[in-house]
């Protein structure tokens, strides 16, 4: 599949490109800034050792891309989003955003629309968006040979959206598992501090979450 990461350059869709690229999945890293993304590129490529990840500005990046991630700070989305809704016209957008408070990643601040998936759907009428990757650690990702030590738990109103996103787990060493509606992702947002404040008060790196029973 061709994905375009959106926020590519940064700490999440970095660590990502890397992991899809790894398992076969063509990989655009996208930036607000060609040369950013083409040296993200070429960073993770020697990473790689010959991976085939290329980089390009995100509008580029979405046109070119089957399935678009976004991973940009929630203070960035708006003006990320709409920078890319032409290019991003019925294609898959696969939302990471977490809604945290200014200075207190413990905390989330939910927009009025419900969730940071749910304003991205508002944002994106022609798009069919999913939510997903809250509760993967960034530094997890970058360690290649551990498998990712959580569940990942996807949100969305279109069924066949979210079967083009659950076999991507597979590339992560992870299950994915579909948690239902898009408005679950008003409950997935949420777990994102609590783990945070895990890490802090355990002195842990990668908290996760598990679903039993399944
Ligand atoms: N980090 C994690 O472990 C983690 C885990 C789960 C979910 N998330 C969520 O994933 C998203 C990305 O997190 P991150 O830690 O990867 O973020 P980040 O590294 O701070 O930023 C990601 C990218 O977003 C772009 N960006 C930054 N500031 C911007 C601005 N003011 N306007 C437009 N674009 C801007 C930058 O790309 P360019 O400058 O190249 O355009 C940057 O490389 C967040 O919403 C976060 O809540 C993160």
């Amino acid at each position: 599949m061709r994905i375009a990461i959106i926020g590519g350059t940064g700490n999440l869709g970095y660590g990502l490109a890397l992991r899809f690229a790894r398992a076969g999945h063509e990989v655009i890293i996208g930036s607000r800034t060609e040369e950013r993304a083409v040296n993200a590129a070429s960073e993770a490529n020697q990473t790689l050792d010959g991976g085939v990840i290329r980089g390009a500005e995100n509008g580029v990046a979405v046109s070119t891309a089957d399935l678009v991630i976004l991973s940009v700070p929630f203070s960035a989305q708006e003006s990320t989003v709409l920078a890319i809704r032409a290019a991003a016209r019925g294609k898959v957008v696969v939302d990471a955003t977490v809604p945290l408070a200014d200075g207190d990643p413990t905390r989330v601040e939910m927009p009025p629309e419900g969730s940071s998936a749910e304003r991205v759907q508002a944002l994106l009428p022609e798009s069919n968006v999913v939510a997903a990757f809250h509760h993967i650690g960034a530094k997890a990702l970058l360690k290649l040979d551990h498998a990712i030590e959580t569940d990942v738990m996807i949100c969305g109103d279109v069924q066949s959206a979210k079967q083009q996103v659950l076999p991507l787990m597979e590339a992560l060493g992870t299950r994915g598992i579909d948690c239902g509606p898009l408005r679950q992702a008003q409950t997935l947002e949420r777990i994102t501090p609590m783990l945070i404040g895990l890490n802090i008060r355990h002195k842990r790196r990668h908290t996760g979450v598990r679903i039993t029973g399944l």
